[in-house]
């Protein structure tokens, strides 16, 4: 069963990427095979800044590899270094209707946010598309804002095959547990563009002065609250044992914890549980040359795959 997913390399990933998507592929790795990339081509719709693209591109690669992604059961590569996808991209391009790329939400919230109405915005569905299906992927785990996207996959595979016989594998998005949405600071969901994330890798003290800065309401430190409604166990019960969270969850309830108490026993958890992946990311942050190679590796693999599956559908599209 292969597994493939991508991620946009469009900054540091906060707590929520990690929850959210990031320990997911990694609890993944063993039960499937797994192909993980980062989409800069996709990138490209909104940051226009070659070093910071360069920059984030082998920042999130590196992220990747700290985080647990081990190159040794899981192929990661950069989306750029298989050209083949932009080929397939436009094969598709020949049979996606109108109407399907017109209906997608992505591009109608992106150009309301005030991103340019450029072609490679609104294609970028097929793109995506295409990224699914030069390999042949099984599941895509993806979060529910790009479930459309893998639905509007399966429509162009679907048509590409009515048209032309049995050449693309239908893909089926394997929706990510979202039930439990990180937090932000603020209370809201978690998001870089927010502006309320705790990044994964920051540094200790910023940490610690953003989780005591999560709002909380005005209940008196003696009386019961309720665990559910605060953002503070949201996170504790993240990084907790389950004997920790159960004794928070507790203590809420009893009375008598105040938010600030909490809040200092979280910083910690915190930063145990990312301990070893810290350490681990500066020594590859210390090794960019190492980073790349994985990567190129990676690539490798993944070229080898795409070539094939072009093969096939350029010469049932009749190129000669
Ligand atoms: P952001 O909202 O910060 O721009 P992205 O949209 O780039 O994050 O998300 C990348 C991945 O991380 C997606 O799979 C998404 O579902 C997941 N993710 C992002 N924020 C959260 C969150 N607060 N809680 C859970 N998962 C999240
Ligand atoms: N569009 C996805 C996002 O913004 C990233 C992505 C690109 C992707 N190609 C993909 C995700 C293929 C899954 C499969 O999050």
């Amino acid at each position: 069963m292969r597994s493939l997913s991508g991620i946009q390399p469009s900054g540091a990933l906060h707590i929520g990427n990690y929850f959210g998507a990031i320990k997911q592929y990694v609890d993944m790795q063993d039960r499937h095979e797994g192909y993980y990339f980062i989409a800069n081509y996709h990138a490209m719709t909104s940051l226009r800044d070659r070093e910071a693209l360069r920059a984030n591109c082998l920042d999130l690669a590196t992220d990747f590899l700290a985080l647990g992604l081990d190159p040794g059961k899981s192929v990661l590569f950069l989306q750029s270094d298989v050209p083949e996808v932009t080929e397939l991209t436009w094969l598709l391009s020949t049979v996606t209707p109108m109407g399907l790329l017109e209906r997608c939400h992505a591009y109608k919230e992106k150009t309301a946010e005030g991103l340019p109405a450029d072609h490679g915005l609104f294609a970028y569905p097929v793109l995506m598309a295409a990224d699914i299906l030069i390999y042949n992927s099984d599941v895509v785990p993806v979060g529910q804002d790009q479930k459309q996207h893998v639905e509007v996959t399966r429509d162009i595979a679907e048509k590409l095959n009515n048209t032309y016989g049995e050449l693309l594998k239908l893909p089926a998005p394997l929706i990510l547990d979202t039930t439990a949405v990180v937090p932000g600071v603020d209370g809201r969901k978690m998001s870089k563009s927010y502006g309320n994330a705790i990044m994964i890798f920051e540094e200790p003290k910023d940490i610690k002065a953003k989780v005591m800065r999560i709002k909380t309401d005005s209940t008196p430190v003696e009386d019961p609250k309720d665990p559910e409604q605060c953002s503070v166990f949201a996170l504790y019960r993240l990084f907790a044992t389950d004997e920790q969270r159960e004794a928070m969850a507790e203590r809420y309830r009893k009375g008598g914890v105040g938010y600030g108490e909490a809040k200092k026993e979280l910083v910690p958890l915190m930063a145990d549980y990312f301990a070893a992946a810290r350490e681990k990311r500066a020594a590859l942050a210390a090794s960019p040359d190492t980073v790349l190679d994985i990567l190129r590796e990676g690539g490798r693999k993944a070229r080898a795959e795409a070539q094939a599956t072009l093969a096939r559908v350029r010469d049932a599209m009749g190129c000669l």
